[in-house]
């Protein structure tokens, strides 16, 4: 799904959300766990004021076991909520639940003592186009019934799933936008597919992924591509990548094109391996 933010539209969505968490205990908001800062709404704070919160970092599947770990850490010493999910094989998704609970005792606690028994607890799942909002959505349901919202915000004839432990989740994920103001955020979401290639050019943005590939993860390219890397520049990784996949036009030049969109899509889907893009900020 593509969506073009511009301010008129986020002020909207921003607004309508505001609106609708009146309705809402408990804010999921779902990150990419390859780039748990540039997946996150810029503005989620202000959005949300005060709301009980968890994180889900989903696709843990595809970030580093290190990383996994160090954004772990982080999460834990600034006492956020928070879980990694593998959404797809439904990994973490009970443990949301759980935590759910541990999070809005409080307030059960405040519901009880006015007399309020077994009120539900409403939860609203938000993020970024392309986290797994829907995916999520449809591990915690276990049907196929939820839909990938096309309309940004809390769309009008909401519906509300019921969850085990007195939980009611909306069927509708709100649509957040990115921090389109940076631009290294921007290529992180370019390099996972979060936003679609015609925004950059694929063959610099390729030549990028091998750049941060080359001090993040040399082993994988290496073994992903029986390559050599050292002392290379990107260029020349690229090139024998190429070689390697047969990307060579008539007259041996290289195919950059079909070359970069090869590292690009086996980057995407986890072929080249797991890996972390990004640290909290006393590990950059
Ligand atoms: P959204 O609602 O936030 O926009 O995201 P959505 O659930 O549509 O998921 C975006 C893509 O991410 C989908 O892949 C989905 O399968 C994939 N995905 C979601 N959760 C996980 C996860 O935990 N691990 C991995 N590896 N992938 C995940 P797609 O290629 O766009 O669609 P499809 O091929 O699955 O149909």
């Amino acid at each position: 799904m593509k969506i073009n933010w511009y301010p008129g539209h986020m002020k909207k969505t921003k607004e309508l959300l505001i609106k609708n968490l009146k309705l809402i205990d408990i804010v999921y908001e779902v990150v990419d766990a390859r780039i748990p800062y540039s997946s996150k709404n810029p503005d989620i704070d202000t959005i949300i004021h005060d709301k009980p919160q968890i994180t889900i970092l989903n696709k843990f599947d595809l970030s580093s076991n290190n990383g996994n770990k160090i954004w772990n850490d982080y999460y834990k010493n600034n006492d956020k909520s928070f879980v990694f999910v593998n959404a797809q094989k439904k990994q973490g998704t009970e443990k949301i639940l759980q935590i759910s609970n541990n999070v809005i005792r409080e307030k059960r606690k405040t519901l009880n003592k006015k007399g309020i028994k077994n009120k539900a607890i409403r939860a609203i799942i938000v993020g970024i186009p392309n986290v797994g909002k829907s995916t999520i959505i449809n591990a915690l349901t276990k049907t196929k019934s939820a839909k990938t919202g096309n309309k940004p915000g809390v769309t009008k004839g909401k519906q509300w799933i019921k969850l085990r432990k007195n939980i009611q989740l909306l069927d509708t994920p709100g649509i957040l936008w990115p921090n389109l103001n940076d631009k290294k955020v921007g290529m992180n979401l370019a390099f996972t597919g979060a936003i679609k290639e015609d925004v950059f050019d694929n063959e610099l943005l390729a030549l990028k992924l091998i750049d941060k590939l080359i001090s993040l993860a040399p082993k994988l390219l290496e073994a992903r591509y029986k390559i050599k890397i050292k002392g290379k520049e990107s260029i020349e990784v690229m090139n024998d990548i190429a070689k390697k996949r047969g990307c060579i036009v008539k007259g041996g030049e290289v195919d950059y094109s079909r070359v970069s969109s090869i590292i690009l899509n086996e980057f995407r889907n986890g072929k080249i391996g797991r890996v972390t893009l990004e640290f909290p900020p006393k590990h950059e």
